[in-house]
């Protein structure tokens, strides 16, 4: 496809168009083209048109900076920003060292792991919920509901059950925004209750989004740079003897990871505006465009060798993390918890090895992330046997 037709039209059965853009000039081309490309599919609508209402959970899980075009956007973006701030998250680096440290200790006593399941998830969203300031007994409650959240179909949930979850999880975070109102405490709840720009203020409604949105992200995206980060790394023995002898490339090596083979396959839906043509090809109003991160990240035209795992890679410049307005708004500490979760994993274990043959390993379903269901390892090379 990238070659041959790189922006190609999917006609689905029920008449609407889908629109994959594979190469890497037209993905950053649509990515930062905010004017013909929207996130809220409402302002594709003519402005007479009536817009449609949504339920609350569809809001809780859509209506936020994600789904949503400027000014909605930008008054967001803003108020997020002030909150979750570099300082912040510089200020994370111990305790992503601690926390993956603890879940390493499991490891070196077991002498076997599930990758996924022991390191990979437990590691991100821990920290994600302490950022956020969710203390540690309701941890596992909250992970329940946004699981039911995200993958109600993981869970066997019908609509009743996950409504009901939805139900308890706003009203948590009610009172939560409640108490930290009157009790700010430094955490980004706290932060997110107390921003204000020009006068206004999140309301209920979007701080319960944004935190939604945060730890659904915590969830879903980091634990795949970590498996498949590891996997990449198991599977390239060169390049973990380069890291060996030169850790000062594991800067550059998560960059190449992240390029590689990134958690977020393809970008979230965009929808044609108006009626344009778009290099050559004419796109409806109401059409769906959707960026192959993936496919970009390997585009020959863009990278030298793209096939090629290289971590020594400079100019990396990948679409992992998106681009324009809706950059990841994690990206440093997901790559800060890359950078402490892999290094410390492969010095800590020089011999970790996978305990199953790639060929055994199974991927997520989906097309929007990519991640492996488990990663099975030992961490002696001489109990693990394959490559
Ligand atoms: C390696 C891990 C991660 C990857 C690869 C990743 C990737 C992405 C991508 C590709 C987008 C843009 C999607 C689009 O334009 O369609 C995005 C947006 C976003 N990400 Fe991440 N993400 C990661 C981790 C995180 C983390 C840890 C957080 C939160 C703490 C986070 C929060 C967000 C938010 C809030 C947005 C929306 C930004 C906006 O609309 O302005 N991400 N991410």
């Amino acid at each position: 496809m990238r070659q041959e037709d790189p922006i190609y039209a999917h006609r689905s059965p029920g008449g609407g168009t889908i629109w994959y853009i594979t190469r890497m000039a037209e993905g950053t081309a649509v990515l930062k083209d905010n004017d013909h490309f929207v996130k809220d599919f409402r302002n594709t609508l003519p402005p007479d048109a009536k817009k449609p209402q949504k339920s609350a959970m569809h809001r809780l899980i859509n209506e936020n900076m994600l789904f949503a075009d400027a000014p909605d956007h930008t008054r967001l973006r803003t108020l997020v920003n002030q909150a979750f701030t570099p300082r912040r998250v510089e200020q994370l680096a111990p305790r992503i060292q601690q926390i993956t440290d603890e879940l390493l200790d499991g490891i070196a006593a077991a002498g076997q792991a599930d990758l996924i399941a022991d390191f990979a998830l437990p590691m991100p969203v821990r920290i994600i919920a302490e950022l956020l300031g969710i203390p540690p007994e309701d941890q596992a409650e909250v992970a329940d509901w946004s699981q039911a959240i995200i993958s109600p179909g993981s869970r066997n949930l019908n609509y009743s059950a996950r409504k009901r979850k939805v139900r308890a999880f706003v009203a948590y975070l009610q009172e939560m925004f409640a108490l930290r109102q009157k009790n700010p405490q430094d955490d980004l709840i706290s932060a997110l209750v107390q921003a204000e720009e020009a006068g206004e203020r999140l309301n209920e409604a979007e701080l319960s989004s944004m935190v939604a949105l945060l730890l659904v992200t915590g969830h879903e995206t980091t634990v795949n740079l970590l498996g498949n980060g590891a996997l990449a790394l198991l599977t390239h023995p060169e390049q973990l003897g380069l890291l060996r002898e030169r850790p000062e490339l594991w800067e550059t090596a998560v960059e190449e990871l992240l390029r590689f083979d990134g958690p977020v396959e393809i970008s979230t839906t965009r929808w044609v505006r108006a009626d344009f043509a778009f290099e050559g090809h004419q796109m409806r109003r109401g059409d769906v465009v959707r960026v192959v991160l993936a496919s970009a990240n390997r585009d020959g035209c863009h990278f030298a060798q793209p096939n090629v795992l290289d971590v020594t890679r400079r100019d990396n410049r990948h679409l992992a993390f998106g681009m324009g307005i809706h950059y990841c708004l994690g990206a440093p500490l997901a790559r800060l918890e890359g950078q402490i979760g892999l290094q410390t994993l492969f010095e800590r274990f020089p011999n970790l090895q996978l305990a199953v043959p790639t060929a055994q390993l199974k991927w997520r379903s989906g097309v929007l992330f990519r991640g492996l269901k488990a990663l099975p390892i030992h961490i002696n090379a001489e109990m693990g046997l394959f490559r």
